[in-house]
């Protein structure tokens, strides 16, 4: 498990930010780059629909630091002119490399050609990508659902095709369209890619534990890991992954750094948001940052009846003074992790006062 190249960028750790719409901001990146061990990572998917007619959300969504190099930043859309346009765009704004989502299952993406759909359409897909290739210098990568359905599973020839077209990068999520978010993530799938191809090919799905990424990473062969979800459970991850494959015992924060870094997320959004959108922003991350933290739920529920940002800060306190003098938050129970899924690349900003028992767009 070493670095790779992608063309002359080193992806080093190999291990990658998977994209999250809604999730892997600008804010949300620096957090967790600065956690250390991630070695690539991605921007949300921005709509080159969006893009090409200048929406102003669509430009901010490009907007990186240098820190955060090597950054990549994903489009979507169905149409080669549209996809090619968007793809100098995001070279132009200093984009290290052009990402092509070719997995999100939300209805409206797909609805348009894009995402997931353009599993259905490879010779479509064949043509954005020429298209793309003639557009941009830098880079393209892929990242790609195992298929459409069960049925339809096609992603080593789309793989092929696609480093026939000159992509650099493929990067599968082991689910087909059909199964959204439910079951595992196939890596033997993920597997028959890295033999069939000879670019580089990363893995991605259900990656929350070192162990398990460590057993999927050898199974499979690939270069390379993403971890989506995961990182928002814990933005330690990569560090303890590069700990390891460094020979390292992997890092363990404790519980004040914890602490710091909700804090921290807390005030980098409070720097780029209104305050509204921080605080949907700050229960989206604790809903998954608190799974399996003792008297997490109830730390939650705290969270999510938040109205101000005093009123979370003080909750924060609450909250980890009562851990680090090991009493009891509410029932002090480690709850089960079922009631807070995020399972969909369609997510919202929250902007919502009340909780969102499961964060989903229902995809
Ligand atoms: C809230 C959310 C938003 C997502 N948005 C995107 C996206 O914009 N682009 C993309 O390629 N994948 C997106 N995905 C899929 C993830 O990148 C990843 O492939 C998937 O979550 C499986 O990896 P994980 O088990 O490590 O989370 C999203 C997933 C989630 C949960």
């Amino acid at each position: 498990m070493e670095p790779f190249n992608i063309r002359n960028i080193t992806i080093d750790p190999p291990l990658v930010l998977s994209p999250m719409a809604g999730v892997t901001d600008y804010t949300f990146r620096r957090l967790i780059k600065r956690r250390g061990g991630v070695g690539l990572v991605v921007s949300e998917f921005i709509s080159v629909e969006g893009l090409t007619r200048h929406n102003p959300k669509s430009k901010r969504q490009m907007r990186f630091d240098e820190d955060e190099r090597p950054y990549a930043v994903q489009i979507f859309g169905g149409k080669p002119d549209r996809m090619a346009m968007g793809a100098e765009m995001a070279e132009e704004v200093g984009a290290d490399i052009l990402d092509v989502n070719c997995g999100c299952p939300a209805p409206k993406v797909v609805k348009n050609g894009g995402g997931s759909g353009l599993l259905r359409e490879p010779k479509l897909l064949e043509s954005i990508l020429k298209e793309i290739k003639k557009a941009i210098t830098i880079p393209l990568t892929l990242k790609l659902r195992t298929g459409y359905t069960e049925a339809s599973i096609n992603v080593v020839d789309v793989a092929k095709m696609a480093e026939q077209c000159g992509v650099e990068h493929i990067q599968v999520h082991g689910r087909t369209r059909e199964q959204g978010y439910k079951g595992l993530a196939n890596w033997e799938i993920i597997r028959q890619v890295k033999e069939a191809v000879s670019i580089p090919v990363s893995g991605n799905g259900d990656i929350t534990s070192i162990e398990y990424g460590m057993r999927k990473w050898r199974e499979s062969g690939v270069d390379g890991i993403l971890i989506g979800r995961g990182a928002m459970q814990n933005p330690w991850i990569f560090r303890q992954f590069a700990d390891v494959l460094a020979g390292r015992e992997p890092y363990q924060p404790d519980v004040a750094e914890k602490k710091a870094v909700l804090l921290e997320f807390f005030g980098l959004c409070r720097e780029e948001m209104p305050e509204i959108v921080s605080l949907g922003k700050m229960k989206q991350l604790a809903g998954q940052f608190t799974k399996g933290l003792v008297g997490g739920a109830q730390f939650r529920q705290t969270l999510y009846h938040s109205h101000s940002a005093q009123e979370i800060l003080d909750n924060i306190d609450i909250y980890f003074e009562t851990l680090s003098q090991r009493a009891t938050f509410g029932d002090g129970e480690v709850e089960s992790d079922a009631d807070i899924e995020m399972t969909s690349c369609d997510a919202p900003v929250l902007p919502t006062i009340e909780p969102p028992g499961r964060l989903s767009a229902g995809v």
